[in-house]
């Protein structure tokens, strides 16, 4: 998608120095527009652990580049060590997020591929022509999941006659979440470009405020009207008729179909429920955990209280971007990330294959193998 105009992707390979791999800061969104270059594991570790980089399946391709640097690092070490060195990159980079599967299912497969060659030249080689693989699937992969999100928008605006479709959605499962396009905004996108009138309400997702600082400033860029709405507004909205559909994306969906995604989903998920608003949940298959049954067993991240006591923004008279004191300096506080919606709360689930059902059924309908 674009930036001013410019086309840009989330993530890249430098385009004169293949030993750095490029993304965007996304801590500084919306108020500066921060390039940093990843050189090492420990960078790639650190991008996905402080949020530089965030969103399940960025989280995924960044992980994938970050064996690519591994492999780099592991031939300064030297040949000998390159086993040892590649399997605590693996570790490094797993340790860095709990709740998103992307990350695991981006370095297993990078681990797979990896062991199918036997020098470091080689494995540096095959990393990076992976890792790239990994992110221009992940392209497809979106705008696929746009091109089946679409008639549900297109079904909303023709039974309202072409008035304003009124999409809610919460945190950033944009394309800033993904390589391109995103998940839960492809539809809201292809929608929108083919000139069906959206507006998306946009919750502010605190406490990183993702939905304020990253989902409202996507679509800005992209032309598409949004507004953005604290996080309890929602539900509000809903029983006034002001909500057509609910579109979120997840960083892991059991096999069952329960979704575990930004802390606020359930409750969103819940209000829908009540007032009949349909809830869907936009996915690629790679956050489709094929292990775990009940949803409430996935690992929830739970980060530092600082995100919580403390919130970040532009003093537009210094025009610097800083960390203000919320509560009381004693207070305690807890920083609960994610929370589990259960599959009989998802209307249907947005796939790269095809809308289904979230069950088991229906998900093994689409995703047999
Ligand atoms: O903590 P974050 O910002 O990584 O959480 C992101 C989300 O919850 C997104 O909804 C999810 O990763 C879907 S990404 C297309």
């Amino acid at each position: 998608m674009k930036i001013n105009g410019t086309p840009y992707r989330s993530i890249w390979l430098h385009p004169e120095d293949s030993t750095i791999v490029q993304i965007i800061d996304q801590r500084w969104l919306p108020h500066r527009l921060v390039i940093a270059d990843l050189s090492t594991v420990e960078e790639a570790a650190f991008a996905i652990k402080e949020m530089q980089v965030r969103g399940a399946p960025l989280i995924g391709a960044t992980a994938a580049y970050g064996m690519y640097l591994a492999c780099l690092d592991a031939q300064k070490a030297g040949e000998n060590l390159a086993e040892d060195w590649l399997a605590k990159a693996y570790d490094r980079l797993l340790d860095t997020r709990p709740t998103a599967i992307n990350l695991h299912w981006a370095l297993e497969r990078m681990k797979k591929t990896l062991a199918s060659v036997e020098s470091l030249t080689e494995k540096a080689a095959l990393a990076l022509e992976t890792a790239q693989q990994v992110c221009d699937e992940d392209v497809d992969i979106c705008y696929n999941i746009g091109q089946h999100g679409l008639p549900i928008i297109e079904e909303i605006s023709r039974r309202k006659g072409g008035e304003v479709v009124n999409i809610l959605t919460h945190c950033n499962a944009g394309w800033i979440a993904t390589v391109d396009w995103g998940t839960a905004t492809s539809p809201i996108y292809q929608a929108h470009d083919k000139g069906i009138k959206v507006h998306v309400w946009v919750d502010e997702t605190r406490p990183r405020n993702q939905g304020a600082r990253l989902t409202s400033w996507e679509l800005n860029e992209h032309g598409v009207p949004n507004t953005v709405i604290v996080d309890n507004v929602g539900g509000h909205l809903m029983q006034h008729g002001m909500v057509d559909l609910c579109i979120v994306g997840t960083d892991r969906t059991t096999y069952t179909g329960d979704v575990a995604n930004k802390i606020g989903t359930y409750l969103k998920a819940l209000a829908a429920k009540d007032n009949n608003v349909p809830f869907y949940v936009a996915l690629p298959s790679t956050t489709i955990d094929w292990e775990i049954r009940d949803g409430l067993t996935i690992p929830i991240e739970q980060r530092r209280v600082n995100e919580v006591i403390r919130i970040q923004g532009l003093d537009e008279e210094t025009n610097e971007v800083k960390q203000v004191l919320l509560t009381p300096q004693q207070s305690k506080a807890a920083n609960y990330a994610f929370d589990v919606t259960p599959s009989r709360l998802v209307t249907g689930l947005i796939t790269e294959r095809g809308v289904c059902e979230a069950s088991e059924e229906g998900i093994r309908g689409l995703f047999p193998g």
